[in-house]
């Protein structure tokens, strides 16, 4: 699959069979999200990775309320951990380079299951003080998003885009 089949084919997924996920699968979605770029190569994010349905239903509604979620097999909490780039950049650093970055980390790990022909969905409307608790997220990490993975139980159509024309502005000579 090249890269434009890959993009055409990862569309978000609300719900997976019962099916798990192997060691290789879970290394592989890892391998891709910390491949990503970053800002300065600080990699300034952590990945808690949640196993089990038992535990996955815990997240249901109190820190996320899609009854769909229960059925995921895995669920990635990406989180920043931005102390370097704080450091260095004070709030853009921490409140935007780390960020981008995950946000960055969450696609590739994304696209790698639309490779691997799993589903996965980008959770972001989800309750971060809870999920905090609940996982015992330390302060120095920020949980910014969740991103169940499995296999598709259903097809999910594509969903279109609005015309490149209505979100893109050409500047320079030849527009
Ligand atoms: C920052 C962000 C937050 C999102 N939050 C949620 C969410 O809380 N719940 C959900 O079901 N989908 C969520 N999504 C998925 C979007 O709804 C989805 O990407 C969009 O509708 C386009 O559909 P597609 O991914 O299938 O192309 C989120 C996506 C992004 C990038």
């Amino acid at each position: 699959m090249n890269f434009y089949e890959l993009m055409n084919k990862r569309r978000s997924v609300r719900g997976f069979t019962e099916r798990e996920l192997t060691d290789d699968e879970i290394s592989m979605l890892l391998e891709a999200a910390t491949a990503a770029p970053n800002a300065c190569n600080y990699q300034s994010w952590h990945f808690y990775v949640v196993r089990g349905r038992e535990k996955i239903s815990g997240f249901v509604p109190t820190i996320y309320r899609g009854e769909w979620f229960r059925s995921s097999a895995i669920v990635f909490v990406v989180c920043t951990d931005a102390e370097k780039l704080g450091a260095r950049f004070g709030e853009r650093g921490t409140d935007l380079f780390a960020i981008q970055d995950t946000a960055c980390a969450v696609d590739h790990l994304m696209l790698m299951a639309a490779g691997l022909g799993l589903g996965s969905c980008f959770v972001g409307a989800f309750d971060e003080v809870e999920c905090r608790r609940y996982l015992g997220i330390p302060e120095g990490r920020r949980p910014v998003a969740l991103v169940p993975v499995g296999e598709p139980a259903t097809d999910t159509p594509k969903r279109p885009r609005k015309p490149i024309g209505e979100v893109v502005t050409f500047v320079g000579e030849d527009s």
